[in-house]
């Protein structure tokens, strides 16, 4: 295999992983499903997928990659001819998800200026989320988004992608916490004699609320938990897949992936901490919105309801989560970049070049789909979604369960899990889940996974 390439070391590699599955789902997400789906509930059904499903996801993907050495379409070609297929679907995740990561990225780009500047109130006010999208000055900062992913990508994987998320990654760990201990000193008084404090927030968030709960209801949280860890970890997309094939072989893999389960799921929790006590501090939880509105309305309601400390709060979040969105971006990119590098033979700054005019033309198409390209289709789940929900829903929705499906038959049945145990065990470690491993990917991921591709494409409602 040709010399390529990588991290220089474990801290590198986890620092970069984790900055992949710390993202916007993390922020906008997690904390609206934990608020929805009956606060500890949520988080015990969460904490517990996370170290059986999640892990067993993220271990194939960074195993395959470091084993192979390759990224998803080589990776599974080399491994069975037949299965090359697999690859490619696996690969055009990052090639759909890049269309739209830098629109998002973009927004958060204007909330940051705007707290900068001091525009906390325009910014709270019920139409500026709403008239910054539709209005074409939304491409110009995704597309600043999408160049400064570039120019990341570009200078390659130990000098780009390692050096942002070794700088990144520790100070946003630091920004979410502090937040979080700011939003449990929070306090409201809501005139008719009562106050809300954070602290009856945090007990909201945390506390199990088993009112109404079914099996039926239970179901549903399992599958919104699934769904969240799912694209939380950036799992069966391929980006793991090329990030493994990046780590060197005296680098413990078996403890890396612990460490970034332990950050995607710390930062998620933190999240909660930071978000749900604040909301529930000055509006309530109860109309807690979801994804977009939940980061770019009502956060931004509460930060203006904090007076002067909120233009502070405001711009330290939309830093952190700027930070959050840019080292998930990159590892899009990286993974498409890496497959072209393959497939062609191409150099990295001639792929990234390209690349980047493809993507920069993508993305102002989708930054445009709230203005000239607006459409209202009606997606398989019952919403209705405009260009970035449909590119979501195929990614996210229709791809990633249907690819982890096909995975797990062909790494459980195919291929067979010892496969992955020897690259785990390498150089002597000690591959601690495995008993937990082999039961999960030939048993119960299989099983898991059709339901959850049935549930999210809507015809499970259907049956
Ligand atoms: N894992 C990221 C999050 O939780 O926001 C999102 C993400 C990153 C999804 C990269 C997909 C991706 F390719």
């Amino acid at each position: 295999m040709k010399k390529k390439g990588g991290f220089t070391g474990q801290l590198g590699f986890v620092f970069a992983a984790a900055g992949s599955a710390v993202g916007v789902g993390n922020l906008w997400r997690f904390p609206y499903l934990a608020a929805k789906d009956g606060g500890g509930v949520f988080l015990i059904i969460y904490l517990v997928l996370i170290v059986t499903v999640g892990f067993s996801l993220l271990t194939t993907d960074i195993a395959i990659g470091r084993k192979t050495g390759m990224s998803a379409i080589h990776a599974y070609e080399s491994m069975n001819k037949k299965w090359k297929f697999l690859g490619v679907i696996t690969f055009l995740v990052p090639v759909v998800i890049m269309t739209y990561y830098a629109v998002i990225g973009g927004w958060i780009l204007k909330y940051m200026l705007m707290f900068l500047m001091g525009g906390t109130k325009e910014a709270a006010s019920d139409t500026f989320f709403t008239g910054f999208i539709t209005s074409t000055s939304s491409v110009q900062f995704a597309l600043i988004f999408m160049l400064i992913t570039a120019l990341v990508v570009y200078n390659g994987v130990e000098k780009g992608i390692e050096r942002v998320s070794k700088i990144m990654m520790p100070i946003l760990l630091v920004m979410v916490i502090a937040i979080a201990i700011y939003s449990l000193t929070l306090k409201n008084d809501l005139g008719d004699g009562t106050i809300r404090t954070g602290l009856d927030g945090l007990r909201v968030y945390l506390t199990p609320d088993f009112t109404g709960m079914s099996i039926g209801r239970f179901l549903q949280i399992s599958l919104d938990a699934m769904s969240q860890l799912f694209f939380s970890l950036s799992v069966s997309m391929g980006i793991m897949i090329t990030y493994g094939s990046y780590v060197k072989k005296d680098v413990d893999l078996g403890r890396s992936i612990s460490m970034i389960e332990c950050m995607d799921t710390g930062v998620a929790l933190l999240a909660g901490m930071m978000i749900i006590p604040a909301i529930y501090v000055f509006s309530g939880v109860e109309g807690m919105a979801a994804g977009p509105g939940l980061m770019f309305i009502s956060l931004p309601k509460v930060f203006d309801c904090m007076c002067a400390a909120g233009r502070i709060i405001g711009l330290v979040f939309f830093i952190l989560a700027g930070f959050a969105a840019l080292t998930s971006c990159i590892s899009v990119l990286e993974s498409i970049t890496a497959n072209f590098m393959e497939i062609f033979h191409w150099e990295r700054k001639k792929t990234t070049g390209i690349l980047s005019v493809i993507y920069l033309a993508a993305t102002a198409v989708i930054a445009l789909g709230y203005s000239i390209f607006y459409v209202e289709v009606l997606l398989p789940n019952g919403s209705t979604g405009q260009l970035l929900d449909i590119m979501d829903y195929i990614s996210n929705s229709f791809m990633m369960p249907f690819i982890a499906f096909l995975t797990s038959i062909f790494i459980g049945w195919i291929i067979k899990p010892t496969w992955i145990a020897e690259e785990m065990e390498y150089g002597g470690r000690k591959f601690h889940r495995k008993q937990l491993y082999n039961v999960m990917v030939r048993y119960i991921l299989p099983v898991i996974m059709l339901i959850l591709f049935l549930q999210s494409t809507g015809i499970l409602n259907m049956l």
